[in-house]
């Protein structure tokens, strides 16, 4: 197993990672305890304080769960079952001093975890995370889809939020040990996925404002169906907000960091409270250009041109939305990037938003300045519904990956 190599770093490890400050603790915390006192060196590279076992040395928590064996079966409705948290068995914790680069982590029991009240995370909002997933295939395999981009975009957004990245292999590695620990959880084929958020905060204490002393690199999952509870393939109902913004230029629109995602809340929940799925933003210089949907990014499409928003640092880069990209031109779409009017969307033949999450979602209206337009009444548009199946048939191995795409697991 991937988590040996681990292993056998440990006891070199545990002096230098002494400063860690990640607490754990909560549900494993007592198996991980038991764990840990098991362990010949356990009475100087280890702390045990009272009911709760401190990590400081993350390495240490390889060994509690050394050879981590996902359940056979787990209790969930597989048809019913939607886009919400649920406490898996494992996940993937590394942590890394401020000015080291060394990172050193491993599986442990998914559960809480405890960090100072002045963590930089808490405080400053300094985070970064990702969103990729795993599909099972219909005899079984297990398919990560693109997560080398996803490592390249969370070191670009560790950059900008001014946080050391793990490295891309550590990336990599901590994904598919967090995937296969949890195996059991991966949805059957055609029932859904496991999402998979890898999270870079910063967990060390700081009272002035400056990059945290430490960083946690999270991975841990979910199994997950449908984004939008009107179900996959239920064209969406979005509002154009003309007030609020999601980005503006030189902020950090273009970064998948957390601080980005609180502030558009507000403006979601009132869209809801409308009937509205979520909410389309308009650019805040202009106010009419369109930027994105609050967890996803948008396409147009007329006739056989398809243009998406461009990326100038206020639009998440999203890793479906190239995919959807590259899928479309070899479809023979002229595809291109570039500013998008709210006239632009209203007069196209079809709309539609993509996302880790979302996945390809059908656009069924548009309410701009209390008019609606609506496209395709009640059906996905022939696009979208095309360039879904293309996409989930290379996700779920229904279609060969002659892309290279996708990295099996098992
Ligand atoms: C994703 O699509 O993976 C995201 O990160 C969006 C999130 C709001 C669920």
């Amino acid at each position: 197993m991937e988590t040996r190599a681990h292993q056998s770093q440990m006891p070199s490890e545990r002096l230098r990672l002494k400063s860690s400050r990640l607490l754990i603790s909560g549900q494993g915390a007592s198996e991980l305890r038991s764990c840990l006192q098991a362990l010949p060196w356990n009475q100087e590279g280890t702390r045990l304080q009272g009911a709760r076992a401190d990590i400081r040395t993350p390495a240490a928590a390889a060994s509690a769960v050394a050879a981590p064996t996902s359940k056979s079966t787990v209790d969930i409705d597989w048809d019913n079952i939607g886009f919400g948290i649920r406490d898996t068995d494992y996940m993937y914790v590394a942590t890394c001093q401020l000015g080291t680069e060394e990172w050193r982590g491993s599986l442990r029991p998914f559960g809480n975890m405890t960090m100072s009240p002045s963590a930089a995370v808490l405080n400053y909002g300094q985070g970064v995370f990702e969103g990729l997933k795993a599909s099972r295939t219909a005899d079984g395999r297990i398919l990560l889809f693109r997560p080398e981009e996803n490592a390249a975009r969370m070191t670009y957004g560790a950059g900008r939020m001014s946080m050391p990245a793990p490295p891309k292999d550590l990336f990599l590695d901590a994904v598919k040990q967090t995937v296969l620990a949890n195996e059991a959880w991966i949805p059957p084929y055609g029932k859904g996925s496991l999402y998979i958020r890898p999270l870079l905060i910063g967990t060390g204490a700081v009272l002035g404002l400056a990059p945290a002393p430490e960083f946690t690199f999270l991975v841990f999952v979910s199994p997950v169906g449908s984004y939008f509870k009107t179900g996959q393939m239920s064209p969406l109902d979005l509002y154009v907000e003309e007030v609020f913004k999601r980005a503006s230029p030189g902020g950090s629109g273009g970064v998948k960091t957390i601080s980005n995602y609180a502030p558009v809340l507000m403006t979601q929940l009132n869209a809801k409270k409308q009937g509205f799925a979520d909410v389309i933003y308009l650019d805040a210089v202009e106010n009419k250009y369109v930027e994105e949907v609050s967890s996803c990014n948008i396409f147009v499409v007329k006739g056989k041109t398809i243009v998406t928003p461009e990326l100038k640092g206020t639009i998440l880069p999203g890793i479906t939305r190239k995919s959807v990209m590259e899928l479309a031109r070899s479809k023979g779409f002229d595809v291109s990037e570039e500013r998008v009017s709210i006239e632009d969307l209203l007069a196209g033949d079809e709309v539609f938003c993509t996302g880790t999450a979302v996945v390809i979602s059908a656009v069924g209206s548009v309410t701009y300045q209390g008019k609606k337009r609506e496209y395709h009444t009640g059906q996905p548009g022939p696009v979208a519904q095309d360039l879904y199946k293309t996409l989930t048939d290379l996700q779920t191995g229904r279609s060969p990956d002659t892309l290279g795409w996708t990295i099996q697991l098992s």
